[in-house]
This record gives structure tokens, sequence and C-alpha cells, in this order.
């Protein structure tokens, strides 16, 4: 089933004349420092979703608005083209992760430059939010421009672009709850995730879940003096690290009560086939200045990073960490602690199972506090639908080979939300790289990337409309 010739020669002529366009308007939005998580840019959140909005419109976007929540706005627009079309609804995020630590920035994070890497030889755009995803969900917005402009729009559109992603996609569910017969679709449409290398297109069969928790652990009800005191009363933070060292067993497995009892089996096959995917250990290990990997025992890296659960330390504090040293034996320790999760294990069970764990290893000498803040489900994208192939067959048509289905291990929350609340799957059809170095000081996006992606959204608008028949 051929893509019309004739449409797609309009399509790539048109994205041609106006490539530089295209480039500028996104230099323009990654100037706009639009983080979620600092109320300290809440009003350049504002800024970024008029903007985004202002980019639908000017694109031939109808009914575009920009709804206020009780957090940051979420952006929408639509165009309807026939009934008898099936409906993408594209969803992305037009806010970013906090840029620091600045000073590991090699250019400001707010001032896109584009420069040459070994990876991207065509050049990168440097700027927070390059990749994840500003750079991302404007190549839908563009491509939407050129299929519309080129009378070339064969499916319907609904765009929902939020900007709290970054911060747990708080009040989106409110907003698809209260919003189902407009969002209705037919497929989620969402580029925010990595293909294997850009020779390597793969499209993301697979998310992790997460469940983030914090722990407060007290000791004494004030510093004390660490010599007239230590030794006899304990220290929070060495009780603190004790407890985070003994949550992982000698093969790297987590010691947490049932965590491992709802991880799927992936079969023997499936597991072959993932680790057939072109990585290069070495490679990996020297782009991250490490002398080994290290995770649990039995798996590789693919698999460590694709189907098994995780818990990481994010954060750990207390006590004095100011210049030089004060002796002090600290009354609080706080640490901020991730799991993310695989296929079927639930956020909220592993949440109670790590509450109870905590209570269970806590010595008498301290007391401990649990929180939890964001999680999600993980998700699995069937690769049997009509959804799916239409994906395959445009990126096959973009790069010129078949992508290979992925697992990501990142989460992105909402999309399980997608399934549950408005009843549609999700096509992850993401154009980063996982060396795009997304929530590190220099963040980029591959010019290659950016336009590849503009270039594979029509066909896939194509081939989905005319399978969807
Ligand atoms: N776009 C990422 C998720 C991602 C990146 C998935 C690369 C797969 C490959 C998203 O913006 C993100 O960072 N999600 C957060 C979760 C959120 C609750 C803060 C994450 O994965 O840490
Ligand atoms: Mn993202
Ligand atoms: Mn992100």
């Amino acid at each position: 089933m051929p893509v019309d010739d004739q449409i797609m020669k309009e399509l790539k002529s048109y994205l041609n004349s106006n490539k530089e366009r295209f480039l500028e308007e996104l230099l323009d939005i990654l100037r706009i420092p639009s983080v979620s998580a600092d109320p300290k840019y809440k009003n350049d959140v504002r800024v970024m979703a008029e903007k985004t909005a202002e980019h639908l419109k000017k694109a031939g976007a109808d009914n575009v608005e920009v709804v206020d929540t009780d957090g940051h706005p979420i952006v929408y627009g639509e165009k309807f083209v026939s009934h008898k079309a099936p409906t993408v609804l594209v969803y992305g995020h037009y806010d970013v992760q906090p840029a620091d630590p600045l000073e590991l920035w090699e250019s400001p994070p707010f001032e896109p430059v584009i420069k040459k890497t070994k990876i991207h030889p065509q050049g990168a755009i440097f700027a927070r939010g390059s990749c994840d995803d500003k750079g991302q969900f404007f190549m839908h917005v563009k491509a939407f421009e050129a299929m519309l402009q080129t009378e070339n729009l064969p499916c319907n559109v609904k765009f929902m672009i939020e900007g709290e992603e970054e911060v747990g996609s708080k009040h989106l569910e409110k907003f698809c709850r209260d919003n189902r017969k407009k969002l209705a679709c037919d497929v989620v449409l969402i580029s925010d995730t990595s293909i294997i290398d850009n020779e390597t297109p793969s499209l993301t069969v697979g998310l992790r879940g997460l469940c983030y928790m914090e722990v407060e652990v007290t000791g004494p009800n004030r510093d004390l003096h660490s010599g007239v005191y230590g030794g006899a009363v304990a220290n929070p933070v060495n009780i603190l690290c004790d407890m985070i060292s003994s949550l992982h067993d000698k093969k790297r497995r987590i010691t947490i009560d049932g965590f491992y009892d709802d991880v799927q089996k992936v079969s023997s096959k499936e597991r072959k086939m993932m680790n057939q995917a072109p990585f290069d250990e070495k490679v990996y290990k020297k782009d991250l200045k490490i002398g080994d990997t290290l995770g649990e025992t039995g798996y590789t890296t693919i698999e460590r990073t694709g189907i098994r659960p995780t818990l990481d330390v994010n954060g750990i504090w207390g006590g004095y960490t100011g210049e030089g040293a004060k002796t002090v034996l600290p009354s609080k320790a706080f640490a901020k602690i991730s799991m993310r999760l695989v296929p079927d294990q639930d956020p909220k069970k592993i949440e109670k199972l790590f509450q109870k764990h905590f209570d269970k290893i806590a010595p008498k000498s301290v007391s401990v506090k649990v929180n939890a803040h964001h999680g999600g489900y993980p998700v699995v994208v069937p690769t049997d639908s009509v959804e799916y192939k239409a994906a395959e067959k445009a990126m096959e048509q973009a790069f010129g080979k078949k992508p290979l289905p992925q697992r990501g291990g990142g989460s992105i929350p909402i999309v399980a939300m997608f399934d549950q609340v408005l009843n549609a799957k999700s096509i992850l059809m993401g154009f980063g790289l996982d060396s795009d170095d997304i929530h590190s000081p220099n963040e980029h996006y591959g010019l290659f990337n950016f336009y590849k992606g503009i270039e594979t959204i029509p066909f896939f608008y194509s081939f989905y409309a005319q399978m969807k028949k």
C-alpha cells in the first residue's frame, strides 16, 4: 500500500521550503524557561502555554484554548476533516525540567545554540527542553501545518499539550475525565521517547511505571555535639544509609517483601529478541566514563532498563553539608527514593509494601516517616494493532528501515490513564536519542531527528487513514 506520491512530493517540498522557519520557531519557544517544578517560573510556563496556543492557531487548528487548571494550563486545539476519518489525539508536554546544575552547561540552558557532535554530525540544538519535549511536540505542530497547507490532512486531529508532565501530570486526569467526549479519539500519538539510533529506528512498546517515596528519619530532638553524644545516640544519617543499603541484596535484587510478586515474566523468546537490538556495552561504558555497569544478576543492560524494576535514591541529605567541617550529630536525615515498575506492578501496592518495609527495618533508636509523591502505572503497547502497524510503516517509509519494537526505561504516567479514562491506546513514536541528555545539563536534540520526525508524522496519518478504513 504505497503513499500517494504526488501528495508526498508536495509535503516534502513544503517542508523543504519552510525548514529554516520551523527551526527558528522552535528556537524561539526554547527561550521560554517553562520549568513546571519551580514556582519562580509560573509566569513563564503560562507564556509558553499562550505561545503554544498561538502556534496551533497559526498552523490552522480550530477551537484553540488555554485551559486553566489548579496547576499549569493545558493547551487544546483541533481540526475536524471528516466523520469517516479516524481521529488522532496528539499528546505532548511544553513544560521542562529544572536546568540546574547551571555551572555544568556549556551554553545557557534557555539560549539555544546549534553545535555539531559525534552522534549528531548535522548539528544538534542545545537547550533545556529541546528533546524533552518541546522539540518533539513541535514536530507535530509543524507536520500538521504542512498537511493542512498542502491540503492533505487525512485524519481528524486533536492536540492536548500539557504543562505538568515533569511534575506528575497532576491535573490532566481531571481534565480528561471532564472532557471525555471532546477528547474522544481512535489513537493517542506521542513523541516523547527515543529511537535506538539515527540508523536504527524503533517504536517504544513499553514504559516503566513509577513509585516515588520520601523518607524522613528523626533521631534525637535536636542536633548534638558529635563528640559529647556520638557513639551513644543513633545518628539518623548513618541509620538511613544502613536502611538504604539493605534495600538491595548481593544479586542486586530489591529486598522489599512482595516487591516482585506481580512482575510479569518475559518469555525467553522475547528476551532474546530484545537483546538483538544494536547495543554496545563498551561504548555505553565509555560514554558514561564508568568502569563497569551494575544491576540485577542474570539480566543484560537492555533488560535491566526495559523489563526489570529498579530502586534508586535520587537525593539524600541531612546534617552539615557546608564549607569545611562542623562536628555534629544531626537530628534528621532525608532521602528521595524512586522505584521504576514493570507490568503488572501496581504503584499503590508498591507504596504500601515500601512503607511496611521501612516500619519493619527501622530500629527503635529513630522514628521514620514515609511519604509518597506522584506515581504511575507501567505501560505495554500492543504490536498487533492497526495503529502500531501504521506507525511501523510510517517509520519504515521515512528511515528506509523497519523500526524495532523497544521497551523504554522512562515513564509517562499519563499514558496508562489515557487507556483507562479515554479508552484509547497510545503510539509512542519518539525521535530522541538516549544520549541526548534529557533532564541533564547540555540537553540537545538532533536537527536530523527534528526534521525526520516532521517527515514521518504525515506518513503515519496517511497510512493510518488508509488502514483504518
Ligand atoms: N519523556 C520522558 C520519559 C521518557 C524519556 C520515556 C525517554 C522514555 C524514554 C518524560 O518527560 C519524563 O521524564 N518522565 C518522568 C516521569 C515524571 C513523573 C516526572 C521520568 O521518567 O522520570
Ligand atoms: Mn518528556
Ligand atoms: Mn522528562
